[in-house]
């Protein structure tokens, strides 16, 4: 059997910054009280006229001149995100054309989990022999559907995005991959109006239904469980332990988060990755803009171990582990 290795890696964030003294200026709040609670200092939104598709884009182009990868190579593009450009076609059709792809392209909605989840089918879809090379992105604007009138949400996301290309090998890169959904926890975090059960109306839209609504607190304590269990599973898949672990690269949704997993998966903190101070939550897309940091950086090593660890709405989770094969650039 083939396994599955990254070649590549490509980021994009949006120019315009919103930082916390912007937001003070805008909802009772305070640059203080967002830094303590969050470790956010600044977040990048999509210009006007900028949608997910061309962050995506972006990103995409960024993953395959990285891999040296020509666009008539890519077997499958997936684009893992939760904001798409409108209902259909799906976000990855629409970034197909931008990128000039023949190949075909499905989106993967798993909220924050996107990323791990559109890898995982990218990996399976190489491992299966049925592609040789696949784009995978996860690219979120989900700014787009926060209400900056909650100063609850509007502190805490970002947009922007992240890609890597996966390719054949015989050498194994991606190790082993866990998933899990639970919906009876939908209620915690979800855009109630806008999709078939809730279709927008001046009245819902009045009231606000449109916006992402989320119960923090209740998502924070899923999140400091669920982390630790399913990297432990997808390390148990790759015949490795906590120990092996070179970077864990969790989902970037509040450092206070990343530390407390830190603590019970009894990591170092500096072996834990962090970027949420200069972009905020960007949902699917901080997976890889964590990796594409300790890329550029030039941290990784080949030979490296990396976690990757999602967790959002659904409620959806998952973690990845991959040996990093390619080259300190
Ligand atoms: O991507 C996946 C999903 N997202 C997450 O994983 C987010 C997980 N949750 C969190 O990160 C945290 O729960 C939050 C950052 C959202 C909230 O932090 P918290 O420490 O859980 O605060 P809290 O919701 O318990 O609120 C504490 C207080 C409240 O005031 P009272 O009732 O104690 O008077 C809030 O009204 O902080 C208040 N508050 C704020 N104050 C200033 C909430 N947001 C703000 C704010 N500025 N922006």
């Amino acid at each position: 059997m083939q396994s599955a290795r990254i070649i590549g890696i490509g980021t994009y964030l949006p120019d315009r910054r919103l930082t916390n003294r912007d937001l003070e200026g805008m909802v009772e709040t305070s640059d203080e009280w967002i830094t303590t609670r969050t470790g956010i200092r600044e977040r990048r939104l999509a210009e006007r006229g900028e949608a997910t598709s061309h962050l995506a884009h972006r990103a995409g182009l960024a993953a395959l001149a990285d891999a040296g990868v020509e666009p008539a190579d890519v077997d499958l593009l997936l684009v893992g995100t939760s904001s798409p450009d409108m209902v259909f076609p799906s976000t990855a059709a629409l970034t197909q054309t931008l990128l000039g792809l023949g190949c075909p392209a499905y989106d993967v909605m798993a909220a924050c989990t996107s990323f791990v989840y559109a890898l995982h089918t990218g990996t399976t879809a190489i491992e299966s022999g049925r592609a040789r090379t696949v784009l995978v992105i996860g690219a979120d604007a989900l700014t787009r559907h926060v209400d900056f009138d909650d100063r609850a949400t509007c502190v805490l996301f970002g947009d922007g995005a992240g890609a890597v290309v996966l390719q054949a090998a015989d050498e194994p890169g991606v190790l082993g991959i866990d998933l899990g959904a639970d919906g009876t926890g939908a209620d915690m975090l979800r855009i109630p109006a806008g999709g078939s059960a809730m279709p927008c109306t001046e009245e819902r839209v009045r009231e606000g239904q449109h916006y992402l609504r989320m119960a923090g607190n209740e998502v924070f304590k899923f999140a400091v469980r669920v982390i630790p269990k399913t990297a432990e599973r997808a390390l148990a898949q790759s015949g490795l332990t906590t120990d092996d672990v070179t970077w864990l690269i969790p989902h970037q949704a509040n450092q206070r988060i990343l530390d407390t997993v830190a603590d019970r998966m009894g990591m170092p903190h500096d072996r834990v990755v962090s970027t949420i101070e200069l972009t905020g939550n960007t949902s699917a897309a901080s997976i890889p803009l964590a990796m594409g940091d300790l890329y550029t950086s030039g941290n990784l090593r080949p030979g490296d171990v990396l976690a990757l660890v999602g967790f959002g709405a659904g409620l959806t989770w998952g973690a990845a582990v991959v040996r990093w094969t390619k080259e300190v650039r």
